[in-house]
């Protein structure tokens, strides 16, 4: 458990902070292959864009959370309400990232939890995401919080 940890909505002094950690993110959900192959700025114009989607314009059907201790920005959750799937309960988690130094702490588990508070809050039944294959850290942390794998995408080199 991290002691001292302030949880509070995303303000746009976090923006810089939160790109790093999408793009970070995207590097950990991507194969190496297709990470070696995709430079940082193509993968800051996509967490520019996401953030565009659902955050500034999707009218408050999102709910971004950053952690923060002794002022640094540690973490950080991303769900959205915003229609994503066929079933009208459902809610997306987007984004979720901690810090290196602050991993295997509970941070992310605590994260999550705030997440499915919020979108239970908004009425949601049910949360979705998406995991790269081969990011067992983030897989671990979604089997140790009760989610299953429900579809998988497969791709092949042409
Ligand atoms: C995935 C990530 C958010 C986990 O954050 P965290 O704060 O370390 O996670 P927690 O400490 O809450 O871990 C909860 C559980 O997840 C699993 N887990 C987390 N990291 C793991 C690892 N390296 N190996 C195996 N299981 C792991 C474990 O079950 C762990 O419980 P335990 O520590 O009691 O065994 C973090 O590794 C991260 O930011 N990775 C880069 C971004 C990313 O991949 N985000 C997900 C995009 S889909």
């Amino acid at each position: 458990m991290v002691d001292g940890v302030l949880y509070r909505d995303f303000e746009d002094g976090d923006l810089e902070w939160t790109l790093l950690a999408m793009v970070a993110s995207m590097r950990a959900t991507m194969t190496p292959e297709r990470s070696a192959a995709t430079g940082d700025l193509a993968m800051l114009g996509e967490a520019r864009s996401d953030l565009d989607r659902y955050h500034y314009r999707s009218g408050g059907a999102d709910k971004l959370i950053v952690a923060l201790r002794d002022g640094e920005r540690i973490g950080m959750v991303w769900v959205t309400m915003e229609r994503l799937h066929q079933d009208p309960g459902g809610a997306w988690l987007l984004e979720v990232f901690v810090e290196p130094r602050y991993r295997r702490q509970g941070l992310a588990q605590e994260l999550m939890r705030r997440a499915e508070r919020w979108a239970r809050e908004q009425g949601a039944t049910e949360m979705w995401l998406n995991v790269g294959g081969g990011n067992t850290n983030a897989l671990g942390l979604y089997q140790s919080q009760g989610y299953i794998v429900e579809t998988m995408h497969l791709s092949k080199r042409l």
